[in-house]
């Protein structure tokens, strides 16, 4: 029942026209401009949370619209630096081109690693879809093999093999290993793949003591309440928390202006209450700001791609107490 209602928002909403789809996606967008990051960002300091930057857009078509993402990318280092935002970047590795020549998106993808660590800026890898998820974490330890270690990326706790990849990347990557863990926004096949709620948040969950066990730098990525409650009980096995430096004997060094081994983290415009929540109990917590030109079509590919998301936009208009921003 709540799948067809879903689906018939989506099917709705793909065919409304671009200012109501523009008006709906305004709150989890900061705009079509940096500018607008900034504004929103200058905004929202005053809660004390931090913020990671998405350019919108994903798969490229040809190598030249990847020079647009790294040249964006460059104007918005120089904005986190001229207004001393604590922000880091989230970048999508095909807008880079890696599905299109390996070779070359991953050296775009180097180079602004590179450039990021002159500033000593973390960039995070977006998880994509199955397609990418050995070749992002394949860019991710070849980086840090040749030194660039400001870089991370994220593992989906609905996916089979996530488990085994922080088990891999431990070896490779040691205590500079540094993961969001999120759900997971693609719905997979089944057979690599959890499909139900439960499942999905039992993989989750499973995933954080995992990366909290390996010493790596846990960002937990959900506005979902068992995900968060769980999270907290985790760290307090470990030790961790408000206020504590990290105790773990094989974690790394604090690094990048991050917390002590963890952060929370949550999209622009949902659960505010519960991320300000979070943040007077002393975790530390982080926005991820989307802005750029492809905001409807990220609106659009994000509905289609997970419908359950239009009865959840749909529930924060018709019962906006449910998700403040
Ligand atoms: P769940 O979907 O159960 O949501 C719990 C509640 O939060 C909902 O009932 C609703 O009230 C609210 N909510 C959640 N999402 C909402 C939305 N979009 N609009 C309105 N309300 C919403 N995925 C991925 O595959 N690769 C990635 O790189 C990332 N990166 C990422 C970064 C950050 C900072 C976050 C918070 C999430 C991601 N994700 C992601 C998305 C993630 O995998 C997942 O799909 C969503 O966060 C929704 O899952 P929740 O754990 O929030 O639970």
């Amino acid at each position: 029942m709540v799948g067809m209602v879903s689906r018939g928002i989506v099917a709705l909403t793909v065919r409304m026209p671009r200012w109501f789809v523009r008006w709906v996606s305004r709150r989890y967008v900061a705009g079509p401009t940096l500018e607008d990051a900034v504004t929103i960002m200058k905004r929202l300091s005053g809660e004390g949370t931090c913020f990671t930057i998405d350019v919108l857009g994903e798969e490229i078509t040809s190598m030249d619209e990847a020079n647009f993402f790294y040249d964006e990318y460059i104007r918005v280092i120089e904005a986190i630096k001229l207004n001393k935002f604590d922000a880091n970047l989230s970048i999508k590795p095909t807008a880079f081109g890696l599905l299109i020549n390996r070779e070359a998106g991953m050296e775009n993808i180097r180079k602004l690693v590179a450039l990021a660590a002159t500033h000593d800026m973390f960039v995070r890898l977006d998880m994509e879809d199955h397609r990418v998820t050995t070749d992002t974490l394949d860019v991710v330890r070849e980086l840090h093999k040749e030194g660039l270690t400001n870089v991370g990326t994220v593992l989906q706790g609905r996916l089979f093999r996530s488990l085994a990849d922080i088990s891999e990347c431990e070896t490779e990557l040691g205590p500079l290993a540094d993961y969001r863990i999120c759900k997971g926004i693609y719905l997979e096949p089944e057979d690599i793949a959890f499909t139900s709620y439960r499942d999905i948040v039992d993989g989750t969950n499973a995933c954080i003591d995992r990366i909290l066990d390996a010493g790596a730098y846990c960002a937990i990525a959900s506005h979902d309440y068992p995900v968060i409650q769980y999270a907290k009980s985790a760290l307090a096995s470990h030790k961790m928390g408000p206020g504590l430096d990290d105790p773990r004997k094989n974690a790394g060094p604090s690094r990048h202006n991050k917390g002590p081994g963890y952060e929370f983290q949550m999209l622009l415009g949902v659960r505010g209450p519960l991320r300000r929540k979070l943040a007077k109990e002393g975790h530390r917590t982080r926005i991820y700001i989307p802005y750029g030109e492809k905001w409807y079509e990220y609106s659009i590919r994000r509905l289609k791609e997970n419908p359950t998301i239009g009865s959840q936009v749909a529930k924060a208009f018709l019962m906006p107490w449910t998700n403040r921003p």
